[in-house]
């Protein structure tokens, strides 16, 4: 008995441990199975190409860039970059992805309409087919995806009604729909959407009112409803969006009243109403939108005044208020707006004079007050103004003359005074304004001659100056300038040759022209003719042949002088005391460098900068060394002179690896000069404006650079004693060695923060890379560098300077941070595309506007040591607006590695 008891015990025994040994061999294929038909899914999806289907392992694809998988192994996301996929979308088997997060298809040639099976996605959180030509109406199983944070379809043909089916997926906090054919109204069902931070209608036919359970999506950050037939008026429950700081209704058929609870959500930082009916007029209330920073009200039915307290909007950039019929005089206040760049305001009926203090908007670049009824004088202040680029005085009532100041705007393009009451010469210097496209002086009352040097204006394409009362010759042109217009003034003379092409209309109503254009009178050929031309010629040619001889004696006597002095300076080279010589090894002398250069002979000029020109010099022992030399002219010029000393003394006290290191150098009156390693690949500026090297400097090469400028900028600010502060960062003073490795160079400019000296400076530094508080103060910080450290950190990423990316808001929440890259390159691979990432982030955060909002050097710099990446989200999806209101460099926890 006993001994049968034990055997059927052992018997069952073994059975239980079987039964349990197979069970879990069970779970384990069938876990292995379903990543086999993940794989295979893949596989078979025609999504790839073949040359990554060889791999023997049946899991590689976890290692293809377009994927993420889990721990598990486990297929998570999907995201494809610039791959034409065309009509493959329904060839992926979707039931086989069961733990996909995102799908990111964003601009993949995409055609025919969503595959209804995506509805078995269900835990997709992330789904953007941005940027296709996908059509048709979206699937029904959409309503399945109900984790859905973020949906994203701008930019392709879908068609049909609001796609009401969204209103389900309660999760969703961006929704961009934008640039579709989609109609119908806005159905109030958008209110079920209560988590939504971002809403993009905009570019559809969408008609009706906004509806009014908007209200109840209190989290809305950022919603654009433009270019659409919304109409109605803007629902007062729009107020209830406290956090708005984005808001975009342009391009609509809105109506009724400017309301003035806009003027309540004070978080926003961009506010379009363009294009629309709107009526009312501006209230004083506007004055609390201390962020607003563009304002654009233009085309719609506003009259009224423009408020005082528009001076209160201290962040505002961007002021359109044209095409309304705003009436009243340009309040004076409005030169508190300090950041000003753009203001327009023609077409309206605005009157009095011009008379805020433009010396306060020294940062417009763009000034429209045309066709309105403006008087007074041009202000003489307007010097202030170097990087205008437009002025457009056009049709008003201004009179007195065109300031000579006006040659202090040297960044002006275009021009246009045309229609007022001008008297008074065209300025002499005119033709200094080298950038100078298009001027427009027509139907005024401009007096005296046309100055000659106007006609060698090397960008000049539009020039009229009719309907004035110009006198003179009509100067040669040496450029073809692409339409010009000098009729009726009282010109004489002939007609230039140059102008044979012209119609005669460009000269008509000038009585005493002459020339060989139809119409004209032809001009005598000899002065032989004419008595008083006699005389003009001796009258010439005596002082000229005076002064030919003059100028020989002045030739020879000079010549000689220079001999002597050539001898007496080499002299003193042996003698070695007057040229005291600085270098590090002693190894290398004057008459190296002197032999090397071929007495800086201009075939070994290399650059020319602010302060000299820089010589490519090899020296006997074989090294190539850069030469820094000060024009003879200009080391008498006490400020060059300083800035050079001032070099010297920066750069002899520090030493960095990614600081140009200085070898030595030579100060003496007559010839001064610096002796730098040799980069031989220049500046970053020119690297990046090349094509061809632009591709050669990859990712990685630029992640380098970056971090390299970081830790040089750190030891600056933070290991030297006192702290040095660069003051011009910009992409010309980064030098590349032949690797591509980048160097900080140019200490020009460079200070000292001693404790016990003030900080205060005159600013200095290059536009577009200075920080904006020194606008306003003069306190000279590291955070000035921090900020030029930032802007050419996102020069790098995108390839060339980065200009309004760095400040407006204007970049939609659609811009995502891969949109902004360098498109030479091709898209950073997963490893690199962390590293964007934080120099992207990290970036935005170096432009803050308030410095102490930036952060240090060594924080930063600190922050490119640690191993610790940040997990990111893939550059599709984060924005730059997510970037720019980020607090920490880590988002995007959804994705599990
Ligand atoms: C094949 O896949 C394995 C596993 O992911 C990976 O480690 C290996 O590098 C791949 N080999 C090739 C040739 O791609
Ligand atoms: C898709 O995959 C599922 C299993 O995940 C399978 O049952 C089905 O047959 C596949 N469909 C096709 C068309 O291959
Ligand atoms: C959409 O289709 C048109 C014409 O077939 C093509 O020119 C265009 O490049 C496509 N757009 C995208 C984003 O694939
Ligand atoms: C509006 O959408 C169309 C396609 O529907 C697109 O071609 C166009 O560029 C979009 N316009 C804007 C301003 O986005
Ligand atoms: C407005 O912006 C500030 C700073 O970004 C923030 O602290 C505040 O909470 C915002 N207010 C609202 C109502 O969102
Ligand atoms: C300034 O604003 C006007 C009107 O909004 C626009 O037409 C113009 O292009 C802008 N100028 C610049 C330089 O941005
Ligand atoms: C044009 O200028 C001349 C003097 O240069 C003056 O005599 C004449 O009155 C002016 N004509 C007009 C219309 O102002
Ligand atoms: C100048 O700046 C440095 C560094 O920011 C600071 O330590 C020093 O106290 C400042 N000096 C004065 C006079 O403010
Ligand atoms: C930022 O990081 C800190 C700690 O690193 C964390 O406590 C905080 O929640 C993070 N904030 C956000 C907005 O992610």
């Amino acid at each position: 008995m006993a001994p049968s008891v034990s055997i059927s015990i052992l018997v069952l025994a073994l059975w239980v441990l079987c039964i349990f040994t197979h069970s879990t061999t069970m779970v384990v294929a069938a876990k292995s199975s379903a990543l086999e038909l993940e794989a295979k899914a893949l596989l078979e999806s025609g999504w790839w190409s073949s040359n990554y289907t060889t791999n023997g392992s049946s899991l590689s694809h976890c290692a293809w860039p377009e994927i993420i998988c889990n721990d598990g192994g486990s297929v998570t996301w999907i995201q494809i970059y610039g791959v034409d996929l065309g009509d493959k979308f329904r060839k992926l088997n979707f039931s086989s992805f069961p733990n996909l997060e995102g799908l990111d298809l964003y601009n993949t040639g995409l055609q025919g309409s969503i595959p209804p099976e995506i509805g078995t996605l269900s835990k997709l959180t992330y789904l953007s087919l941005s940027m296709n030509n996908l059509t048709g109406n979206l699937p029904l199983s959409l309503t399945n995806l109900t984790q859905l944070e973020m949906f994203s379809i701008h930019n392709n043909l879908f068609s049909g009604e609001f796609p009401l089916l969204l209103a389900n997926l309660t999760q969703l906090e961006t929704f961009d729909i934008s640039s579709n054919l989609f109609s119908g109204s806005i159905p109030k069902e958008l209110g079920n959407l209560k988590n939504l931070y971002s809403l993009d209608l905009s570019n559809n036919t969408l008609t009706g009112p906004i509806p009014s359970t908007l209200s109840l999506l209190t989290g809305l950050f950022y919603l654009d409803l433009s270019s659409n037939e919304i109409s109605g008026s803007i629902a007062s429950e729009i107020r209830f969006l406290k956090h708005l700081e984005y808001l975009d209704l342009q391009q609509n058929k809105l109506t009724g009243p400017l309301p003035s609870f806009l003027w309540h959500l004070t978080n926003l930082t961009y506010l379009s109403l363009n294009s629309n009916q709107i009526n009312g007029s501006i209230a004083a209330e506007i004055g609390n939108m201390k962020n607003l920073e563009k304002l654009y009200l233009n085309y719609n039915d506003i009259a009224g005044q423009i408020p005082i307290t528009i001076g209160h909007l201290t962040n505002l950039r961007t002021l359109s208020l044209a095409w309304n019929q705003i009436s009243g005089s340009i309040p004076a206040e409005i030169a508190n707006c300090i950041l000003l760049r753009n203001l327009t305001l023609s077409h309206n009926y605005l009157t009095g004079t011009i008379s805020f203090d433009m010396s306060n908007l020294y940062l417009l670049v763009y000034l429209d007050l045309s066709y309105n009824n403006l008087s007074g004088f041009i202000p003489r202040t307007i010097n202030h103004l170097t990087v205008l680029e437009t002025l457009s005085l056009n049709w008003n009532q201004i009179n007195g003359s065109i300031p000579t100041e006006i040659i202090d705007c040297q960044s002006l393009r275009h021009l246009s005074l045309s229609h007022n009451s001008l008297s008074g010469y065209i300025p002499f210097h005119i033709s200094d304004l080298h950038f100078l496209n298009a001027i427009d002086l027509s139907h005024n009352n401009i007096s005296g001659d046309i100055p000659f040097e106007l006609g060698d204006s090397p960008s000049l394409e539009l020039l009229d100056f009719s309907y004035n009362n110009l006198t003179g010759n009509i100067p040669n042109i040496s450029i073809s300038i692409k339409e010009i217009n000098f009729s009726y003034n009282s010109l004489h003379g002939q007609i230039p040759n140059g102008y044979l092409n012209c119609s005669p209309y460009t000269f008509i109503g000038n009585k005493d022209l002459c020339g060989d254009i139809k119409g004209f009178p032809p001009c005598f050929p000899s002065f032989l003719n004419n008595n008083k031309s006699i005389v003009h010629l001796i009258k010439i040619v005596v002082p000229l042949s005076f002064f030919l001889v003059v100028l020989l004696v002045g030739f020879f006597s000079l010549s000689r002088r220079g001999d002597k002095k050539t001898k007496y300076e080499s002299s003193e080279t042996k003698n070695g005391d007057l040229f005291s010589i600085w270098n590090y090894d002693g190894k290398i002398a004057y008459e190296d460098i002197i032999e090397a250069t071929k007495d800086f002979d201009i075939s070994c000029c290399i650059g020319t900068g602010g302060y000299g020109s820089v010589y490519k010099a090899q020296l006997p022992s074989g090294k190539v060394v850069a030469i820094k030399k000060l024009h003879r002219l200009e080391a008498e010029n006490p400020t060059f002179d300083k800035s050079f000393k001032n070099e010297i003394k920066m750069l002899a006290a520090i030493r960095h690896r990614n600081i140009v290191k200085l070898l030595g150098y030579c100060l003496h009156y007559r010839c001064m000069f610096l002796i730098y390693e040799y980069m031989e690949r220049g500046s970053l500026f020119s690297v990046l404006s090349n094509d061809v090297e632009a591709v050669e400097f990859d990712w990685m090469k630029r992640m380098n650079v970056i971090k390299s400028i970081a830790h040089a900028l750190c030891y600056m600010h933070h290991e030297c004693v006192p702290a040095i502060v660069h003051r011009d960062i910009t992409s010309n003073n980064i030098l590349l060695n032949s690797k591509l490795e980048g160097f900080v160079s140019d200490f020009g400019m460079a200070k000292c923060l001693d404790p016990n000296s003030s900080n205060q400076t005159l600013v200095a530094g290059t536009y577009g890379y200075l920080a904006p508080e020194l606008a306003y103060t003069m306190v000279v910080t590291e955070k000035c560098d921090v900020y030029s450290f930032g802007v050419v950190a996102l020069e790098i990423l995108t390839g060339r300077h980065p200009g309004e990316l760095m400040t407006s808001f204007s970049t939609s929440q659609s811009v995502m941070l891969n949109e902004i890259l360098d498109q030479r390159l091709p898209p950073p691979n997963r490893l690199v595309a962390k590293d964007v990432f934080l120099v992207a982030a990290i970036s935005f955060a170096c432009l803050h506007t308030k410095p102490k909002s930036r952060p240090t050097m060594k924080w930063v710099s600190q922050e490119f040591l640690s191993h610790k990446k940040p997990v990111t989200n893939p550059l599709h999806s984060v924005s730059l607006w997510q970037l720019r209101n980020q607090e920490n460099y880590t988002i995007g926890e959804s994705e599990t590695q």
